[in-house]
């Protein structure tokens, strides 16, 4: 390990406090210059990093760098040797784990996060606006032979936007809702979406592995979005949270609701946070704009809303707006 990244390593775990220029090079064997040295390429790189002649050095309550260091101080035990890969810039972080799925050797439960995308994706072809150092971009990989059963892959999103809520929920006094499928909104607004995306085998059918991408607008200011989504967008702009907390628990949740939570709880906790069920939606069929009321969502994933004439459909997937 790089000595800055050491140095940044022993930062991220003592937040609260200074550590004097000695303690550091005692601890690390280094010479005070060395420290010196690396306090400064972190600087460099944009950490905000107080320093005192006589206290030492600590990291800024306002550095929301985010770092695979700062991310696994704030994991449980058991998540604590996950494999993060981090980038300062990438295209997308859905893409790249779809790249290095070819390439690499990768573990189940990879979670790649970026602090921008260049050519962020959101589903339907559609772009997602993904600024730098103010947004989370992070995808998972998993590999679903390994430990769960995939019944339907509505469902995965659908145990992604949990997570995300559960998330949410802890680290913050707010209250998210979903919007069937893949957005979170927070006050009528969308701050989140999820991408899941699969590759499966063409011989056997088999679906291989999974990426589930989540991009969320944590302190974005939404002039820098996208024109086309500024009307809908907004931002979760919690004070006292860094996106290395927020990121942490994303991952804690994800694998509790992946790993460890019965498809029952899952559907409960998503339609108690349902932001279309009791409201009239309108969606597309067959190049037609029906309108309906939306009334449950089905152990599949599905939306069933009840139409004027009193017919139920069931809507697999597809853009429902209110
Ligand atoms: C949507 O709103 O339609 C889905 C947006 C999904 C965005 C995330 S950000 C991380 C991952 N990488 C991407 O390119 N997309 C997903």
């Amino acid at each position: 390990m790089k000595t800055k990244d050491i140095i940044l390593k022993k930062l991220e775990e003592n937040r609260d406090k200074y550590i004097s220029g000695e303690e550091l090079a005692n601890e690390l064997s280094l010479s005070r210059t060395a420290i010196w040295k690396g306090v400064n390429s972190l600087k460099e790189e944009g950490y905000i990093i107080k320093s005192s002649t006589n206290k030492g050095y600590k990291l800024d309550e306002k550095n929301d760098k985010i770092s695979t260091f700062g991310i696994v101080h704030n994991l449980t035990t058991n998540l604590k040797d996950i494999d993060i890969l981090y980038y300062d810039s990438i295209d997308s972080t859905n893409t790249e784990a779809k790249r290095l799925l070819y390439t690499e050797d990768l573990k189940n439960f990879t979670v790649l996060v970026a602090d921008e995308q260049t050519e962020g994706r959101g589903r339907r072809g559609k772009n997602f606006s993904s600024p730098k150092g103010t947004g989370i971009y992070m995808s998972f990989v998993l590999f679903p032979d390994s430990d769960f059963n995939l019944s339907s892959f509505d469902l995965v999103t659908i145990r992604a936007a949990v997570a995300v809520v559960n998330a949410i929920k802890n680290k913050t006094n707010q209250n998210p809702e979903i919007k069937w499928v893949n957005d979170i909104f927070l006050k009528g607004k969308k701050i989140c979406g999820i991408l899941s995306e699969a590759d499966s085998d063409f011989e056997s059918r088999q679906i291989k592995s999974i990426i589930v991408g989540i991009g969320i607008n944590f302190t974005t200011d939404i002039s820098s979005l996208d024109e086309n989504v500024r009307l809908v967008a907004g931002s979760l702009n919690e004070k006292n949270l860094l996106r290395n907390e927020l990121i942490a628990e994303i991952i804690v949740q994800f694998h509790k609701a992946f790993y460890k939570m019965e498809e029952a709880e899952i559907l409960k906790i998503y339609k108690d946070h349902s932001f279309l069920l009791g409201k009239i939606v309108t969606f597309e069929r067959n190049s037609k704009n029906y309108e309906a009321l939306a009334i449950d969502i089905n152990d599949s994933g599905n939306l069933i809303v009840k139409m004027e004439d009193g017919e139920i459909v069931t809507l697999s997937s597809g853009e429902v707006s209110v």
